[in-house]
């Protein structure tokens, strides 16, 4: 007995240290052997495309939500790079995905790891990593990625449909996530990513000048909006400006902190989607625990993490694309 008992906990330690980095098949560091680079690689890349234009740091991460968010008729297809893939019925052309940017800065570091490690390191992964170092350079929390995704081999427009849209209401926003594995805390965590980035006004006029009241009628402005800030909005978004880019998180879009919580919490979130979080008591509550709290970040970790493992494929699923717009098929 005496000798069992430390047994026990070395064994109990080592199933809590196997259980803190691997998230089903998927490991921290899982391409140290193969290819010891392959993260340097990743944010070298990043870090490059930063240079030329910062704006491509809010971009990468989300491209990684909406490579994620992603569903068949059975099942969750997930983070497995299909949005990189190119052509006529590709998952990259559903409306969806207006705007997406941040492709090449993927392709730049799979066409450096081609070089270094052939066939090792695959796209879902780069677009994982990407999305972390994006987070890291703007200010945010350092973070572990597991890897070890495969790549996917179908890549079909319609299904993208499930990702939630500008106008959900807070009920569909938060059946969409649950629907995906994720709660009310990872739809909380998961859309303060807009505390970095911009929009184009495209996603933001029919709050301006077409809102909907949820049981009909309406037609002019949002009325929570409040009135100084509605006129500055529309100061940027003129009637029949779809271009112009507007920042997510008023103040502070180049910085990643909690000022977007505060901005929902106060009425000036951007975006209805991110308004509508203070529209229900469970939502509310959680953009108020988490404004001002050292927690954000470690849960907003965690948020990333969890997402990062939508319907992703493992093992000898899938395949490590030679290119990541096309599949090796092709
Ligand atoms: C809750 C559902 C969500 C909706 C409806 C939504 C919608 C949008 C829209 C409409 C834009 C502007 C796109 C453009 O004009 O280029 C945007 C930008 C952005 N989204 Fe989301 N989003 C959601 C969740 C998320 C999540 C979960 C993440 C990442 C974890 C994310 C990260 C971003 C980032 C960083 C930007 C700025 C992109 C840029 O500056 O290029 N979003 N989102």
């Amino acid at each position: 007995m005496a000798i069992l008992a430390p047994m026990l906990t070395m064994a109990f330690l080592l199933l809590m240290e196997a259980m803190s980095v691997s998230h089903g098949q998927l490991q921290v560091g899982f391409y140290s052997d193969t290819c010891p680079d392959a993260e340097d690689i990743v944010s070298a890349a990043v870090q490059d495309a930063a240079g030329n234009d910062p704006s491509i740091l809010p971009a990468l991460l989300r491209l990684q939500f909406h490579d994620c968010f992603v569903q068949t008729a059975v099942s969750w297809q997930g983070c497995d790079a299909s949005v990189l893939i190119r052509g006529n019925d590709a998952e990259v052309n559903n409306n969806k995905h207006q705007g997406l940017r941040g492709q090449e800065v993927v392709e730049a570091a799979k066409a450096e790891l081609e070089d270094n490690c052939p066939g090792v390191v695959s796209c879902a992964d780069i677009v994982a990593l990407a999305a972390r170092d994006a987070v890291a350079m703007t200010g945010g929390p350092s973070f572990d990625v597991p890897t070890g995704r495969r790549d996917g081999l179908v890549s079909r427009l319609r299904d993208a449909d499930v990702l939630p849209d500008v106008a959900d209401p807070i009920s569909l926003l938060r059946s969409r996530f649950s629907s995906a594995g994720l709660d009310d805390r990872d739809l909380v965590l998961l859309t303060a990513a807009h505390t970095i980035g911009t929009t184009a006004c495209f996603f933001v006029k029919d709050r301006l000048y077409n809102y909907r009241l949820p049981g009909g009628g309406g037609g002019g402005s949002d009325p929570s909006i409040p009135a100084p800030f509605l006129a500055e909005l529309k100061a940027k978004c003129a009637p029949g400006d779809f271009n112009t880019r507007v920042a997510l998180d008023r103040g502070s879009e180049g910085e990643f902190d909690d000022s977007i919580l505060r901005n929902i919490r106060s009425g000036h979130a951007v975006i209805a989607s991110d308004a509508a979080l203070d529209a229900s008591n469970a939502t509310r509550r959680l953009v108020t625990a988490y404004l001002g709290s050292a927690r954000f970040a470690q849960d907003f970790v965690g948020a990333m993490v969890k997402m990062g493992t939508i319907g992703a494929l493992t093992g000898d699923d899938g395949e490590v694309r030679d290119v990541c717009s096309q599949f090796n098929s092709d």
